[in-house]
C-alpha cells in the first residue's frame, strides 16, 4: 500500500506509521506539529516522506496527492489543543477535512480511513452508544469534527469513520492515565469526575485497522471499543495500585460542564461487519500504559476539556 496519514506524527499516526512501515508500505506523513512530535517521524528512514504542512493548505495537499500516489489515505490529523479556538478547529476539522476528502476522490484513491471522537454523540440517550445513535456535539472539538465527518462521508471514495473510545498505548499524553500517574508520583492531589469512559489497547486498534485497510471491507460509520465503561475513579485506582502508592482518598467530583458522563461506545456492528472484537483488558491496558511511562516518560500534557474553574 501507499499510505497517506494525515496528523501521522501524532499519537494514533504515529504508532501506525510503526506498524505499516516495517511491512514494507510506503508512507507519507503530512503534519504541521501542533501537538505531534517531529521526532516521532525522523528524515532519512527508507519508505517514509515526511511533509510539513497543514491540512488546511489546499495547494500542499493537492501536492502531496499528485507527487505520492496514494493508495489509502488515513486522515488522523485535527485540531482540539485550545477549546475556545473555534476557528482554527473549523479550519482544520472542517476545512482541512473537505480538503483531503476531495484530494482523495481526484486521486482515485481505493480507501479512505477517517477518525472521528466519541464526542459527536454529545450527551446520548443510551449507554453503551450504538453506531446509529444521533450526533449531538456541544464542544468546538465535537462540533468541528462531526462537520468533517459528514463531508467525509458524502465523498466518491470508499470511506469508513472510525468513532474511536480512548486509545491507550505508546505516547498517549491525554486524559486520566497520564495526569494521575505523573501527580500521584509528585505526591500532589488529584480529583477524578463522576464519569465513565472505554480504553482500548494499542493493540486492538492496530489490528482493527489492519481490517480496515482491506480494499473489499464494508464502509460507513463504525465504533472502535471494546463497550466496557470504567469509571475515572478505576482508572485512578489502577495506576495508584501500580505505583504501589497510597494516595489517600480521592475526591470524585461531579462532571463539568462541557463533560458527558458516560462514553463507551457498542462496537457490536462493527463486529459483526469485521469480525473483529477488543482482545486486552482493561488492567492490561493500564497495566501497558503504564510500563510505557515507566520507559519513557511523558511528554506534555494537552486536553480537550476545560478544567473545573477550581482547578
Ligand atoms: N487517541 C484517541 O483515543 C482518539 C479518540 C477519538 C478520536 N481520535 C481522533 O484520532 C485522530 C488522532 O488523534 P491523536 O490522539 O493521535 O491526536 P494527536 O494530537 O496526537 O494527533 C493529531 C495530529 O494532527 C496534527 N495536526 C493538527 N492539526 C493539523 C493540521 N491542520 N494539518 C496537519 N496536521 C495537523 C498534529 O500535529 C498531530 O500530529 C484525531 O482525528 C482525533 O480526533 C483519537
Amino acid at each position: 500500500m501507499r499510505i497517506l496519514i494525515t496528523g501521522g506524527a501524532g499519537c494514533l499516526g504515529s504508532n501506525l506509521v510503526e506498524q505499516f512501515l516495517p511491512q514494507g508500505h510506503e508512507i507519507l506523513v503530512l503534519d504541521n506539529f501542533a501537538t505531534g512530535r517531529r521526532e516521532v517521524v525522523p528524515d532519512g528512514i527508507k519508505g517514509l516522506t515526511v511533509v510539513e504542512g497543514s491540512v488546511t493548505d489546499k495547494d500542499l495537499v493537492e501536492k502531496c496527492f499528485s507527487d505520492f500516489k496514494p493508495s489509502h489515505v488515513i486522515h488522523s490529523a485535527a485540531a482540539y489543543k485550545d477549546p475556545d479556538d473555534w476557528q482554527e478547529d473549523a479550519n482544520s476539522n472542517v476545512i482541512g477535512s473537505i480538503i483531503v476528502a476531495r484530494a482523495a476522490e481526484k486521486a482515485n484513491v481505493k480507501r479512505l480511513i477517517n477518525f472521528q471522537t466519541a464526542l459527536c454523540y454529545g450527551r446520548p440517550d443510551v449507554v453503551p452508544i450504538p453506531a446509529d445513535a444521533p450526533t449531538r456535539p456541544f464542544t468546538s472539538y465535537g462540533i468541528s469534527k462531526t462537520a468533517g465527518e459528514q463531508f467525509m462521508m458524502m465523498g466518491a471514495t470508499p470511506t469508513v469513520s472510525l468513532r474511536l473510545a480512548n486509545i491507550t498505548g505508546p505516547r498517549l499524553s491525554i486524559g486520566p492515565i497520564p495526569t494521575f500517574y505523573t501527580r500521584i508520583k509528585e505526591g500532589k492531589g488529584c480529583f477524578c469526575s463522576d464519569t465513565q469512559r472505554d480504553f482500548l489497547d494499542m493493540e486492538d486498534f492496530i489490528d482493527v485497522m489492519g481490517v480496515m485497510m482491506t480494499e473489499d471491507a464494508p464502509t460507513g460509520i463504525y465504533n472502535i471499543s471494546t463497550g466496557e465503561g470504567k469509571s475515572i475513579k478505576d482508572v485512578f485506582d489502577a495506576v495508584a495500585t501500580y505505583l504501589n502508592i497510597d494516595p489517600g482518598e480521592v475526591p470524585v467530583v461531579p462532571p463539568g460542564d462541557d463533560d458527558v458522563p458516560a462514553v463507551v461506545l457498542d462496537p457490536s456492528k462493527t463486529e459483526a461487519d469485521f469480525g473483529w472484537t477488543s482482545k486486552i483488558s482493561f488492567d492490561e491496558t493500564i497495566r501497558r500504559m503504564l510500563q510505557w511511562y515507566d520507559e519513557h516518560g511523558i511528554s506534555a500534557i494537552h486536553s480537550h476539556l476545560k478544567l473545573p474553574a477550581k482547578n
